[in-house]
This record gives C-alpha cells, sequence and structure tokens, in this order.
C-alpha cells in the first residue's frame, strides 16, 4: 500500500508491518478552517496525498477566514476530550497547548527525515516544545500585500502601485473621484486587525511594530506613532464600500476580481482565491508589498493532539511525513498563494508574487525586518489579541479618536498581559 521513496523513513520510524493482516489504518480526522475556493483546494491536495498513501482522511472543516470560529470549537472538543487528530493551528497557540499538555510529539518522524536542516531556524523553533516538534508547518504566508485589479487602476490614470501610505491615499482619492470603491474590505475583527497591523509596519517600520504588537511596550503603545497609525486607519476607514461590515474576506478578493473595488490588502491566500478562479498573475490582478520595509510572517502548521489507538498515531506521522514532504509543499503552495516552509523546494513553477516574496523574505531576515503577524496569531497570547483586535475593529466602526484608541488599546492590553 506504501510506495515511494518518500514513505520508507516513516515506515521505518513508525514500525509498520507492510502486509500485515490486521494492523491498524493511519487515520486522521483535520480540524482547518479552509473552507473558500482557493483554501478548498489546497487542504484537498493534503487530503489527497494522505488518502494515496494508504490512511484514511476524516475532514472536519470549520468556516469562518482567519480561524477564529475553529479556534472555538477546538477548544470545545478538547474540554469534552475528544480533541481532533490534527489541527490547523499555529503560533504562541501551539506552546499554549503543548504546555496544557494535549500534544502529542512526532520527533521521530522529524530526526529520521531531518527537519532541522531544511526549516529556518526561527520557524522551527515554533513548531518545537521543549526541544521536540509538536507541529509540522505547511507554509510561509505575507500578511503584508496589496491585491489590485489593473483594468480599475487604469480607468482611474493610476499607473503604478502606490509605495507609501500618502500615495495609497493619492491613488484612493483618484478612484473615489472617478465613482470606484478603492478598498475592499470585509468588516470583521481579523480582517481590521490585518490592515491594521501592515499599516502600523508602514508607518512605523519593523522595529516599532516589533516593540507595539509583539513586546507590548506601553511607550510604543501610546506614541504618537501609533497615533499616526490610527489616523491612516481613519483615512482607510472612508475607501471602503457602505457594505463591508461582517463580508467574507473571499466575498472582498471577487470584489476586485470582477472590477468593483480597485485595491485589497489581505494575506497572499488572496492570491490562491484568484488562482482558484483561473485568474492570471500580473495580467488580471497585480501584487505589491503594502508601504514600508519588512515582511509580516504568517506560517500555517498542523499541530499534533493527544490521542490514542495505533490508528490515530500512525496517521498522525504519516500527515506530518506527508507535510513536511518537498512535493507536497510545491504542490500545496501553488494552490494556497504562499511559498513553502521548507528552504529547499525550488521556486520554478512559482509565479513572480511568490518568487517576490521569497526574495523579500531573506532580505528582511538579513534586515532584521522580519515581524510576526499579530492578526494571524504569530506574535502574542489569545487573550492579548482579543484586546487588539476589539479596539481596532471599535476604532474603524466609531468616530473614536486616534488619540483615544491608542490609550483604550493600551490599557486594555496592559489588563491582558
Ligand atoms: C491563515 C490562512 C487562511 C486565512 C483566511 C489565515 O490566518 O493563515 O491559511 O487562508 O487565515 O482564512
Amino acid at each position: 500500500m506504501f510506495h515511494g521513496n518518500r514513505i520508507l523513513p516513516l515506515v521505518a520510524v513508525a514500525g509498520l508491518a507492510l502486509g500485515g493482516a490486521a494492523r491498524a489504518e493511519p487515520t486522521v480526522e483535520v480540524l482547518h478552517w479552509w473552507t473558500s475556493g482557493g483554501e478548498a483546494k489546497a487542504v484537498g491536495e493534503l487530503k489527497n496525498s494522505f488518502e494515496a498513501a494508504g490512511g484514511t482522511w476524516i475532514d472536519s472543516p470549520i468556516a469562518g477566514g482567519g480561524g477564529d470560529a475553529a479556534m472555538t470549537a477546538l477548544r470545545a472538543r478538547v474540554v469534552a476530550g475528544n480533541p481532533p487528530t490534527a489541527v490547523q493551528l499555529k503560533g504562541p497557540g501551539i506552546q499554549e497547548w503543548a504546555e496544557q499538555g494535549a500534544l502529542n510529539d512526532v520527533q521521530d518522524v522529524a530526526t529520521a527525515e531531518d527537519w532541522d536542516a531544511v526549516l529556518p531556524p526561527a520557524l522551527a523553533a515554533i513548531m518545537k516544545y521543549n526541544g521536540n516538534y509538536v507541529a509540522a508547518p505547511v507554509n510561509i504566508h505575507r500578511v503584508d500585500w496589496i491585491w489590485a485589479n489593473p483594468e480599475v487602476l487604469a480607468k482611474a490614470g493610476i499607473e503604478a502601485m502606490p509605495t507609501t501610505w500618502d500615495e495609497f491615499n493619492a491613488a484612493a482619492d483618484k478612484l473615489m473621484a472617478a465613482g470606484i470603491t478603492p478598498l475592499a474590505h470585509g468588516g470583521q475583527p481579523w480582517q481590521d486587525a490585518t490592515i491594521f497591523e501592515d499599516v502600523v509596519l508602514g508607518v512605523g517600520g519593523a522595529d516599532f511594530f516589533r516593540k507595539a504588537l509583539v513586546e507590548l511596550d506601553n511607550d510604543a503603545l501610546t506614541s504618537d506613532t501609533m497615533v499616526a497609525a490610527f489616523d491612516q486607519l481613519r483615512k482607510m476607514r472612508g475607501y471602503v464600500d457602505p457594505n463591508f461590515s461582517g463580508r467574507d474576506w473571499n466575498l472582498a478578493t471577487g470584489m476586485v476580481m470582477r472590477g468593483e473595488a480597485a485595491f485589497q490588502i489581505m494575506g497572499d491566500w488572496a492570491k490562491g482565491e484568484f488562482l482558484a478562479a483561473g485568474k492570471v498573475p500580473g495580467k488580471d490582478f497585480i501584487c505589491a508589498p503594502t508601504p514600508g520595509q519588512g515582511f509580516v510572517l504568517n506560517s500555517d502548521s498542523f499541530t499534533f493532539f493527544k490521542v490514542k489507538g495505533d490508528d490515530n498515531i500512525k496517521g498522525q506521522k504519516l500527515l506530518a511525513s506527508l507535510i513536511m514532504s518537498p512535493e507536497f509543499q510545491k504542490t500545496f503552495n501553488l494552490a494556497k498563494g504562499s511559498i513553502p516552509a521548507r528552504t529547499d523546494v525550488a521556486l520554478d513553477a512559482f509565479d513572480d508574487c511568490a518568487k517576490l516574496s521569497h526574495a523579500d523574505l531573506l532580505k528582511a531576515i538579513e534586515a532584521d525586518t522580519l515581524v510576526p503577524s499579530m492578526a494571524h496569531e504569530m506574535a502574542v497570547s489569545r487573550s492579548v489579541r482579543g484586546e487588539f483586535l476589539d479596539l481596532v475593529t471599535e476604532f474603524f466602526n466609531s468616530d473614536m479618536s486616534s488619540q483615544d484608541a491608542v490609550q483604550q488599546l493600551a490599557d486594555a492590553v496592559k489588563r491582558a498581559m
């Protein structure tokens, strides 16, 4: 049932008996939130590889961009003593669950396949607890992207993608004057926080981002720079259409596709959506980093929960091995819009947005301007992130002043720390 060289190390570590009569079959129940067109296509690749390797895949999708609904469902499952075998989970959340003793490790697979040699050390550290891998990364998503419909830009006489927030505002004003919605946005807390953190990077730079959104430094949170970031966010509130409230992110991407809006500020899962709809990068849609220097990192990973039974344990090991295989990292990321987490996968088959992401990632590592996403759960605990999301959303949907916003944000963060 198991073919190919890729599976041999796994067979060795898992001690699977080929052709054994009553042996357990690898089984996984996978909890994830990949339900949009591009996301479903990408997770379908994982399911297909798992089944082709002889495993049984039980799909547990929980709709809701950014994964907040999925995390609520996960908590309920663990509390009920019935955790899923594998969960799309990332960043500090991995450590939080590991500290509660809720995770199995897959270190034997990682050792046999030498994951340490092929993962960026910063990413490997996030996947480990007490030195052992408890999660496997599938990709590197970049959060600080602007997507645009070039035909719409041309209609309004905009010749280039904005490289500063002033240029962004000037382009948006032109679009408004031409009767075109400048910014396709979905008013959900995680989407508000996504554009907010991109603005913080652009306005304050990577060091400021780290101080404010990762180290939660009170001076940074209450600084004039943070006030300026909220001022820019206030401007952007004026650039969305009247129906933005509650809209899913992929519907906002659809508005750019159809020319109903010019720009979307969203991570490169939006590219997965354009691609799934048959759109061609560089022609039907274009990409550019949001104004500023740096790279906002978001990496999806699967975390292995404490489950019993040989079939489930074999399922976890098989899934871990497949996720980290170079072939899977290529196929999956071509569909997902991201780039491989492994550093040794050639990018020849990838488009120019992916190649730019990779080049900028290396530059950001070199210049120390790589920052973890707050909005996408790479930077701070869930409770602190919750405070950011609440406040940013309240600001976006009210006439709160930027001064009040920074003060309330700093107070809320202090309470949650
Ligand atoms: C995840 C992506 C996902 C996006 C929208 C992000 O937090 O990292 O994989 O596509 O949310 O659901």
